[in-house]
């Protein structure tokens, strides 16, 4: 199975929901459907009406993140992963590196992951190096981090989605060169199976993805889906990713 999921970001409102209308449109009629799922996470504002219209429907809706307390709590503008699912959400980002960005800690990071879990939320679970790291060679190592400090064996791996998204590629229109990005998910796939003692969640890269690009991507079988940002807000741009993939 593979997944294309699509990140909205600071985008969306209520009438955005065409766009979605567009691309569950054009699943239920595409001959590969049952090759691959479809998720978005728009903002947390429109997270109710979109899960709750999308319910019977073939797209899941997830949020972009999720506060690291469980239930309720007196941190103003949190939003907990007990409040996510309560509104119908199925899935949540856990990791992006805009959060990181913003303070979002190892520790912060596992308990995200400990409390979505814990509240039946998907986990897509977001790691990727910087320029600099990757200029010195630091890739493998930065990588190897983020999986074990955030990860445990006990976490049920079966509802976690691990999304590798170098932060240089994010947005920037550059992407990782294929044979470079093969040995990446390979290498990430051997941590993650050392992590869990058994298969590895599955992978999905993401950063500057395009109905362009991803035809590179084909090739390289291990890799699972791709978390899409820019080319999201786009039902064609996001339809074009899928057509193009299968063809
Ligand atoms: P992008 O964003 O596709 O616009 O590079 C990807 C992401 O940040 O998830």
């Amino acid at each position: 199975m593979k997944y294309f999921i699509g990140n909205w970001k600071m985008f969306g409102i209520p009438k955005s929901i065409s766009i979605l209308k567009k691309i569950n449109s054009f699943y239920s009629i595409d001959k590969n459907r049952n090759k691959y799922k479809v998720i978005f996470t728009p903002p947390f504002t429109l997270l109710e009406s979109y899960s709750q219209f999308f319910k019977k429907k073939y797209l899941s809706i997830g949020s972009q993140n999720c506060y690291q307390k469980d239930q309720f709590s007196s941190n103003t503008a949190a939003i907990s992963s007990y409040m996510i699912k309560k509104v119908g959400a199925e899935y949540t980002l856990i990791g992006h590196s805009d959060n990181r960005a913003e303070g979002d800690t190892d520790v912060i990071l596992k308990d995200k992951i400990k409390f979505a879990l814990k509240n039946n939320l998907k986990v897509v679970f977001c790691i990727g190096e910087n320029k600099l790291e990757k200029r010195k060679n630091k890739t493998f190592r930065v990588l190897k981090k983020q999986l074990k400090k955030a990860l445990e064996r006990k976490f049920n791996k079966k509802k976690i989605i691990v999304a590798y998204e170098p932060i240089w590629s994010i947005g920037t229109g550059r992407t990782p060169k294929a044979k470079e990005l093969n040995k990446t998910i390979k290498f990430i796939k051997k941590v993650l199976k050392n992590i869990f003692k058994q298969n590895s969640p599955a992978v999905l890269y993401g950063g500057s993805v395009d109905e362009v690009n991803v035809k590179k991507f084909k090739e390289i079988d291990e890799i699972d889906g791709f978390l899409i940002g820019g080319a999201s807000k786009s039902s064609k741009k996001f339809i074009d990713i899928i057509k193009n993939y299968y063809r």
